[in-house]
């Protein structure tokens, strides 16, 4: 190996979106789930992560910044991913920079990575998903790690549950899986981003601040103390899992409505059940949700799905376009761009729509 040699790669990934939530933790460390969930991954470009990962003899330890600012590496969950990667790297080698890193090297060659969301952070838009899957994908390809997508879904897992879906497109479930030590706990894809591409997914920025309780923290809370949580894990969400795979085959907007509303209702309804509760969504979001039923109930068949992950932003899923045409119209009526009110910019993407509080 030549000794001043650097050698970069960057890959992008969205984030994903669940239809069926995930939380509650039956394993801290190995980031287990109570129950099976299932997303719909956003399309490449609109929200995602861009992540570089550079290696280099000159590198004296592992490095990572994250939107531009140094964070550190030594939680459990970097060190997870960065040690499952390392363990499955192979032999790599750049002829036109001279550089061969044998399988042995990787173990002593150290790393700097440098992030970026280009959606607000920790905010209840799934950065955590978007961030750690681009993480273990990109360190995958700089280190030739051979392993399919849903092995590396196992390892994004370990940085953050949600991450694991995000390695695929369309709509995908994170199996629970049996075992303990999480080697099936993984994700699938369950349909291709061609397979239902007449949806149209419209976020609608609430507030892109960070949100005080982290998803990680909320749902340690949530498995301590709510009771609906159990029932919801055990009860309803094996028979929502069955239920929102058949919409989902079928294309059947009306079931995936009612189910995604219903699931995230549920959950929210989980996090005032903890104790003490956790209010993720404020007065703007429960206002949408008011909004998007009332419009629901007055068409022979609902136009458009609502959810919240942890935080108050809202994803608004349309049937099709003129659906999400009618939507941004009713939005953009009922929570008009000024200053006055939560929500007051947007950026129209093609099929993702942001719109941003700033
Ligand atoms: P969110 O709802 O945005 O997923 P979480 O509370 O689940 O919020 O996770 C936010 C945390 O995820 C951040 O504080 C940071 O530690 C991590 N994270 C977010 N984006 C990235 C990224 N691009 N790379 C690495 N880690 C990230
Ligand atoms: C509400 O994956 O962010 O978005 O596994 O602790 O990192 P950790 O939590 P995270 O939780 C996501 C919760 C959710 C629902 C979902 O994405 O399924
Ligand atoms: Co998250």
């Amino acid at each position: 190996m030549a000794s001043e040699w650097i050698l970069t790669l960057t890959a992008q990934t969205p984030t994903n979106i669940a239809v069926i939530k995930y939380w509650g933790k039956r394993d801290e460390s190995l980031i287990l789930p109570v129950n099976d969930s299932i997303s719909v991954t956003l399309d490449p470009g609109h929200l995602c992560t861009t992540t570089t990962v550079a290696v280099s003899p000159a590198f004296e330890q592992d490095r990572m910044w994250l939107n531009g600012k140094e964070i550190s590496l030594s939680g459990d969950r970097f060190q997870s991913c960065l040690r499952e990667i390392r363990a499955r790297a192979t032999d790599v080698e750049n002829k036109e920079k001279g550089i061969k890193i044998s399988k042995k090297d990787w173990e002593k060659l150290h790393l700097h990575i440098s992030s970026f969301n280009n959606f607000p952070t920790a905010a209840g838009l799934a950065s955590s998903a978007a961030g750690l899957a681009c993480l273990v994908f990109s360190l995958g390809k700089l280190m030739n790690v051979q392993e399919d997508h849903s092995q590396l879904s196992a390892i994004a897992r370990q940085g953050s549950g949600s991450a694991c879906r995000s390695l695929y497109g369309g709509f995908v479930k994170w199996i629970m899986g049996k075992e303990e030590n999480g080697s099936d706990s993984l994700a699938v894809q369950l349909a291709d981003e061609k397979h239902w591409d007449e949806l149209v997914i419209i976020i609608a920025v609430v507030s892109s601040r960070q949100k005080e309780t982290s998803s990680t923290s909320g749902m340690r809370e949530s498995v301590e103390t709510s009771l609906l949580l159990q029932h919801r894990a055990k009860e309803v969400v094996p028979k929502r899992i069955l239920k929102m795979e058949e919409a989902i085959q079928n294309r059947d907007f009306a079931s995936f409505a009612a189910l995604a509303c219903a699931d995230s209702n549920q959950f929210h309804a989980v996090c005032l059940d903890t104790s003490p509760p956790i209010f993720y969504m404020n007065d703007t979001s429960h206002r949408i949700i008011n909004c998007v039923e009332k419009w629901n109930r007055s068409e022979e068949a609902p136009q458009v799905a609502y959810t919240f992950d942890a935080g108050p932003n809202a994803v608004l899923i349309a049937r099709n376009r003129k659906a999400a045409s009618l939507l941004i119209q009713r939005l953009l009526y009922y929570f008009p761009p000024n200053p006055e009110t939560d929500m007051n910019s947007y950026v129209l993407g093609d099929k993702s729509i942001l719109k941003d509080a700033g």
